[in-house]
């Protein structure tokens, strides 16, 4: 059985940490966040293959993630000529398939019990399933409407103020028959949401949903982006180094440098060849990457920092998100919700 993971789109609300890093290979503490996805997925044993759907910098993708070795998966990538949205994009990876698939938006972060989603779109003998979550707004989603057996009666996607009628959204998880996928027009534009699923209920075919309570996340967002880490540091989504592990627990790689005097407040993540300096402190919910210098007396404090940073003397970097080879200079001050570029440079005594 195959998933097909929906990674095409640009993440534009995520610039510009997206500019030289597509959205499925962001990271979260230190591995690509599509590598949690995958993680997943192979807890069905029948899944035997990824296909990731790609269209924005898929080359970049491929020099991070390879063949995939050690994803316990095997991986094919398909590009698109040019973007063909989420029904077009399924219709081009999927081709070829026979057997149901399963579909996967390529910025959720979930725990839901994909065996149980496909028991359901198996014994419903369904056209497709799909996984529907109860969100405060589901204005940034598309509203799914239910029957009381569980039925699709309404799909709406980006829901007006006054259209809002229930809480659950569309999860981004689908189990689909291919037998269904002639009606997507090859070669266009075409949305999953905003046709296909419809075509679904104006034709009268089995749609089922699945409600889920557990955790599930779109990290499309930079704060949602933020939160993940949040939630990943205080065990409400399950991944190593966190999980199992007490609350509260700063995780410090045998490979960093911390010299005497710096202080450490967990919960929060010190990559390999991080060197912290004497005097410096690493407040609670913070990533400090790969190779980030922090030099004396720098505060970090829930800030995420990317690898290869340099973070001047009595600088304060706070809330704040920063992409690769940043360099911010002495005493600059980041306050909360600062994020920015690869290479970006803050000058001395700047206030942000
Ligand atoms: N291959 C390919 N080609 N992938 C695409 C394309 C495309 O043209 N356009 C979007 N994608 C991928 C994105 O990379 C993302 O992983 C997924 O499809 C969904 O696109 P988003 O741009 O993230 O959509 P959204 O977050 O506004 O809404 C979608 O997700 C919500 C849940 O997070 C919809 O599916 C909503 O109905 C849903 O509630
Ligand atoms: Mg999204």
């Amino acid at each position: 059985m195959k998933a097909i993971l929906l990674a095409g789109g640009k993440g534009t609300r995520l610039r510009p940490l997206t500019v030289h890093t597509p959205k499925p290979i962001v990271p979260i503490l230190n591995r690509p966040f599509l590598y949690y996805q995958i993680d997943l997925l192979r807890q069905v044993p029948e899944i035997d293959e990824v296909i990731l759907s790609l269209n924005y910098q898929p080359r970049r993708i491929e020099e991070i993630v390879g063949e995939g070795e050690g994803l316990g998966l095997r991986l094919r990538y398909v590009v698109e000529p040019t973007p063909l949205g989420t029904g077009g994009a399924v219709r081009y990876a999927g081709d070829q398939l026979t057997q149901s698939v399963v579909v996967f938006n390529g910025d959720v972060l979930t725990q839901v019990d994909l065996g149980a989603v496909l028991r359901l779109h198996r014994e419903r003998k369904a056209k497709a399933t799909i996984v529907l979550t109860p969100v405060d707004n589901p204005r940034a989603y598309g509203l799914v409407e239910t029957d009381a057996a569980g039925n699709v009666q309404r799909f709406l996607e980006k829901p007006g103020e006054d259209e809002i009628t229930c809480n659950t959204i569309n999860a981004g998880i689908y189990v689909l028959e291919p037998d269904t996928f002639e009606r997507i027009p090859k070669d266009t534009a075409w949305s999953i949401e905003r046709s296909f699923f419809p075509s679904l209920i104006e034709r009268g075919e089995t749609f089922v949903a699945y409600v889920y309570d557990g955790y599930w996340i779109d990290i499309g967002a930079p704060a949602k982006y933020r939160q993940v880490h949040r939630d990943i540091m205080d065990g409400r989504y399950h991944a190593p180094p966190f999980d199992g592990g007490p609350p509260g627990r700063s995780w410090v790689s045998p490979h960093a440098k911390v010299e005497e005097g710096v202080e450490i407040h967990g919960p929060c993540f010190v990559d390999d060849g991080a060197v912290l300096k004497t005097g410096s402190r690493i407040l609670p919910y913070s990533v400090v990457g790969r190779q980030t210098h922090v030099d004396e007396a720098a505060v970090i404090d829930g800030a995420i920092i990317w690898p290869n940073g340099w973070i001047g003397r009595e600088a304060v970097v706070r809330g704040s998100i920063l992409g690769r080879n940043c360099h911010i200079g002495r005493n600059a001050v980041l306050e909360d919700g600062a994020v920015l570029g690869d290479k970006t440079v803050i000058t001395d005594y700047s206030t942000l």
